[in-house]
């Protein structure tokens, strides 16, 4: 049962789609105080778990933390570090007592969960106008599917994006495209998209192509997709301010960006140096923001990723001016003046709430401060995105994902987390994000494989690979001046051809599962305790992930490791694709077990009585044959696969479940 209470005046975010009646009253669970601002207390118990809040850093189980939800641009993802790229404030505290929470308000949200006190959950926004979404049921689980079923389906992208993708942020050239196209495909490792980074744009605007490096841009991808590999371009959320340039013309004349006080459009520096937002939350706005899509759809483009929508402000005029005024300051007098003054003034310039409270949108003829709905413009950026493929080829699936997010953004694109490193204890929060971002719908998801920032080693990239295997978004990407980690860089390249192999025997395995979860509202990734809600120490199983309905996955996250430990719920059958692409096979009895894993061995857990269709892959996946499959785990029983075209939008059709017999 789902019960909504309204306090203030809320802004309507549209992430709840399904219409639900104010309740007059408080809910039954903690307690409401609106006396400065909003809060929400509530007295945990010492064993009551907390899920969700989608992508957020540390565990599955929340606790023990503090987060808040204003979407921001930060690259360091270290423990302590409350504020990410995403804002998907739904939680569900799991115990004697369960229910889940979903407060609806775009802006700064802080969720102190047994952080000040280990007994206390504290939910605290400064203004009272919020929608808060109280929802009891059987179990957690049952909970977060009431949860999916009030937000709307999530986002399907093409069959073609389950392939895995190569990107790295400084391809500047078509001929580091080949170079990469020829890398994988004459080392035989399955590649479907290259990513195209900010630098073929000519001068980083968005909707146009370098000038000299991308000319006869169509050929180009045409040339690609005769390798069967798609060309994905970034879009970013800042509008190059430059006479002459269409896209900046066309939007200050209209009126389409976003405007400080004076009714002059706001001026933010991002990676073309200084641009105006596109005014997304306005649907004039967004549909001729949308529609700027359609220049690189008309090249052949079938995909696209939305970065720097937080959207990220690296600094403002008004900013620089501060600085200035302090180092003025200090210059005048450094003997009495501290330096630390014009540093701090120079750390702040970037991502600042000042500046999110100096420009405006215009929605329904209001005038609606950016800060007040800071946490929904990567949101309807993506949304203006998917309401333009929808508008130019309805019957068409296109790939779309997001940096910035809030719930309601599901139902138009997926997500990667972001600004990741190279460091091992980024597998681990990879993996401890995937059910969070399922429990707020979000199920095309992944993140930097091998990790973005940093140096990357050829053991990390490998054992990152093994995790990536059963993301949905599966891409190796990294950052500019970083080493280079493309799979083909590193020695012995069969085993990184073996472990993406895996991922393309898997694919309509992994397909089918995707598809059940975003056709019936359900999750992919699953902690432990959702499947074995009687088994206590599932509970606390934070390095573990059940997969669908048949497969739970144990990937290794330690450097040096020759393996690891595992927790099995019940019997399961342990798999390991080997490099030579046979199987190892042992059943295991439930309990806690030490299991061997090599470098280049793909581990799966399959679930008692259950087996998966294993097919013999290919180099990418138009080529991979469905019909020639191969039955993994427990003899006898059937599975239901489902399969489609992978592009056309026909999903209830009943043509596309097959049921197959071992
Ligand atoms: C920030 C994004 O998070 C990253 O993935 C990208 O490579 C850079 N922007 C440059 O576009």
């Amino acid at each position: 049962m789902v019960q909504k209470y309204v306090y203030g005046t809320p802004f309507h975010t549209e992430a709840v789609i399904r219409d639900i009646k104010g309740e007059n009253g408080s809910p039954n669970y903690g307690t409401i105080c609106l006396e400065d601002g909003f809060s929400f207390t509530y007295t945990l118990k010492e064993k009551d778990v907390v899920y969700g809040l989608g992508e957020s850093n540390r565990g599955i189980n929340k606790r023990g933390g503090c987060y808040i939800s204003y979407c921001t641009d930060n690259p360091n993802h270290t423990e302590s570090v409350k504020s990410l790229y995403a804002a998907h404030n739904f939680i569900v505290i799991a115990g004697e007592t369960t229910f889940g929470l979903f407060v609806d308000y775009p802006s700064k949200l802080t969720f102190d969960i047994g952080f000040t006190r280990m007994d206390t959950l504290t939910i605290t926004c400064e203004e009272a106008d919020l929608e808060l979404y109280v929802i009891d049921g059987d179990s957690p689980y049952d909970i977060v599917r009431q949860f999916r079923k009030i937000i709307g389906r999530s986002y399907i992208p093409p069959k073609f994006a389950f392939g895995f993708g190569q990107s790295r942020w400084g391809y500047q050239t078509k001929e580091d495209f080949r170079q990469v196209a020829e890398g994988y495909r004459k080392n035989h490792i399955p590649l479907d998209m290259i990513y195209m980074d900010i630098d073929y744009m000519q001068n980083y605007k968005d909707f146009t192509f370098h000038e000299e490096n991308f000319r006869d841009f169509s050929q180009f991808v045409q040339e690609m997709k005769d390798q069967k590999i798609r060309l994905i371009p970034i879009i970013d959320a800042g509008v190059k301010i430059e006479d002459g340039y269409t896209v900046y013309e066309e939007g200050v004349k209209n009126r389409y960006f976003c405007q400080r006080e004076d009714g002059s459009d706001f001026v933010a520096a991002v990676w073309p140096g200084y641009t105006h937002f596109p005014d997304v939350l306005n649907p004039e706005a967004r549909k001729w923001f949308g529609d700027q899509y359609q220049v690189l759809m008309d090249q052949g483009i079938e995909g696209f990723w939305n970065d720097m929508n937080e959207p990220a402000i690296f600094y403002t005029p008004e900013g620089i001016e501060k600085v200035s005024q302090k180092m003025k300051t200090f210059l005048d007098d450094p003997e009495t003046n501290s330096p630390w003054d014009v540093k701090d003034a120079l750390e702040a310039l970037s991502g600042s709430q000042e500046d999110y409270r100096a420009f405006y949108h215009q929605v329904e003829g209001q005038r609606i401060l950016h800060d007040k709905i800071h946490n929904l413009f990567g949101y309807h950026m993506t949304r203006a995105a998917g309401e333009a493929f929808e508008r130019i080829a309805p019957d068409r699936r296109f790939l779309m994902f997001s940096r910035s997010s809030y719930i309601g953004m599901h139902r138009y694109g997926g997500i990667w987390t972001g600004d990741n490193k190279s460091w091992w204890s980024h597998i681990l929060l990879n993996l401890k994000m995937m059910p969070a971002l399922n429990m707020c719908g979000f199920l095309y998801v992944g993140a930097d494989l091998g990790g973005f920032g940093a140096d990357a080693t050829r053991d990390l990239v490998l054992r990152w690979l093994a995790l990536g295997v059963f993301t949905p978004l599966m891409r190796n990407h990294s950052a500019i001046h970083t080493r280079d980690q493309e799979c083909f860089r590193f020695e012995n390249v069969e085993d990184f051809r073996h472990v993406v192999g895996v991922r393309y025997r898997l694919l309509p395995y992994l397909y089918s599962e995707y598809m059940k979860a975003a056709l019936s509202d359900d999750l992919y990734f699953k902690p432990l305790a959702f499947v074995y809600s009687k088994d206590a120490h599932c509970a606390y199983v934070e390095d573990q992930l059940m997969l669908g309905n048949e497969i739970m996955i144990a990937p290794v996250y330690t450097q040096n490791a020759q393996g690891r430990y595992v927790y099995l719920p019940e019997e399961m059958k342990f798999v390991k694709f080997l490099p030579d692409g046979s199987l190892y096979e042992e059943i295991l009895p439930a309990g806690h077990h030490y299991v061997e894993i090599g470098l280049n061995e793909v581990p799966i857990f399959i679930r008692q009585g259950k087996w998966i269709p294993v097919t013999d892959g290919a180099e990418y996946v138009e080529a991979i044959n469905s019909s020639s499959w191969k039955a993994v785990g427990y003899a006898g029983g059937e599975y239901v696969l489902y399969e489609d075209d992978g592009i056309s939008k026909d999903y209830e059709n009943p043509k596309h479940w097959k049921r197959l017999n071992n």
